[in-house]
Parts: C-alpha cells; structure tokens; sequence
C-alpha cells in the first residue's frame, strides 16, 4: 500500500526447549518437505531450535531446505575450562546459525541478568550467529501495570551497541503467556511491540526500524494470524506448537 513502510521478511522460530529425542528429527523433516512442496516460496524464515544434541544431526538432515537450525542458549566464552557448557563458536561449528539467549526460563532456572543476557549475546554477535533476545514481563509485573518499564528496562540492559537487524531479533515474551495457553490481547501485544519499535528506532535509528520484534507465548495455528498481523509483530517463537510438524506448519500458514 502507498506510504507503508516496507516490514521486515517475518521469523517464525520453533523453541522445542528440553524435548526433543532423535525420533523427533521426523517431525523437523516433515516441517522442511511441506515447505519445499509449496509452490510458492516460504512466506517466512523458518527456524528450529533444538536441544543442542539434536544441532549437528538436523543441519545435516535440513541442508538446503527453507528450515534454519539454531540453539537455544550458549556461554560467554569461546571456549575453555566451563564443564557442561556450550560456546556460541562450538554451537556454530555443529550447524547452528542462530542462538536464544535471555529466555525467561533461563533467567528464572539459572538466574540469568540482564548483564549476563548481554554477555550471551555479544558470544552470539561474535560467533557471526543471529541473536534472539528474549524479554518479557511476569503477571506480577502486568499486574502493577509494570509491563512497558520492565520490558524497555530488559531491552536496554541486555542488547548490545553492535545489535543490528541483520544480527538481533527481539523476543517479547510475556512469561504468564509461556506454555499457559493464555495470551495478552492484541491491544496488548500491540502496545508492548510499539515501545519495543519505538526504543530500538530511538537507540538504532533505521536498523531499529528494521529489526524483526517476534511475540511469544501460546502461539498456536488458531491464534497465530491474529497475532501475527499485530502492527510490530514480525514473527514468532513458538514452544509447545513448534514440536509438531502440523501444528508448526499451521503457524507458519498465518503469513500465507
Ligand atoms: P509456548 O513457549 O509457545 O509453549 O508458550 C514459548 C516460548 O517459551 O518460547
């Protein structure tokens, strides 16, 4: 339409947390083949974060298909004497090209900063991946009408000066709205994803323009073209509705 600015091209990203056996990789090729059979070409990016044993395995399976394979967390350093952990470089290596960090489950299970957020995603912007960086309030927090402070407050601390459009995406994620089933109004999701726009163009100028902004939480294929039409909303990252190929693919549908 005349005088739109053009959107950025959406991500539709898939978190499948600690689910995920290699009986699974059926359904991240089932999502890759109903991509690759559409005639017309895949409306969205397309991502699936596994559990880091899966990376390696499903990069190889998914090369050269419209599905990315990311992870879902990694340490600050490039390597080095941190039992259990994984660096962004490691992750890299194994055929992630994109990485989560900051998500709401991290920050509440390993009392993860903002500060610390921050650190992650530097590793990330380091390793040449793609950072998804999470935010998001509690119900607490909306509760005491907190919710713009929280979240502008978390974007400001956990992103990094040299975060881009091509580099970062935001993820706002209320963490009441995560695996309930339960979802803010669009009224709401709109209100959140403007002051969301509204810091990155004031902090990025155009490169904040064009960051993708996804929203997360309880997207399902029923919700998901309401959702996914909210002014600022440019993608999603989907939990629960990511570990089936159909219902992914139902999410995927809401760009057409
Ligand atoms: P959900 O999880 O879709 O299962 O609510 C979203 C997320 O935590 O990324």
């Amino acid at each position: 339409m005349a005088g739109e600015k053009a959107r950025p091209r959406p991500l539709v990203a898939g978190n499948w947390k600690m689910n995920g056996l290699r009986s699974a990789l059926a359904e991240a090729k089932a999502v890759a083949d109903a991509l690759a059979a559409r005639s017309a070409p895949c409306p969205a990016d397309v991502l699936i974060c596994p559990p880091a044993t899966l990376v390696m395995v499903m990069s190889e399976i998914l090369k050269g298909t419209p599905v990315a394979i990311g992870a879902q967390d990694c340490h600050t350093e490039v390597s080095g004497a941190h039992t259990g952990d994984l660096s962004a470089e490691i992750l890299v290596d194994a055929g992630a090209t994109a990485i989560i960090v900051g998500h709401s489950e991290r920050r509440a299970d390993h009392d993860e900063t903002d500060n610390y957020v921050h650190a992650k995603q530097r590793a990330v912007l380091r390793s040449g991946c793609l950072s998804i960086v999470c935010i998001g309030e509690t119900a607490g927090q909306r509760r005491a009408g907190q919710t713009l402070d929280v979240v502008v407050r978390q974007l400001e601390r956990s992103l990094d000066e040299g975060s881009t459009s091509f580099n970062t995406v935001i993820a706002y994620e209320p963490v009441w709205a995560i695996g309930t089933g339960l979802t803010p109004t669009v009224e709401d999701v709109a209100e959140v994803h403007a002051a969301i726009r509204d810091r990155l163009t004031s902090r990025f100028g155009d490169e904040g323009l064009a960051m993708r902004i996804l929203y997360g939480g309880s997207v399902k294929p029923q919700n998901a073209r309401e959702l996914m039409h909210v002014p600022n909303v440019d993608g999603a990252l989907v939990g629960g509705a990511s570990l089936k190929a159909a219902d992914f693919l139902g999410i995927i549908a809401a760009y057409g």
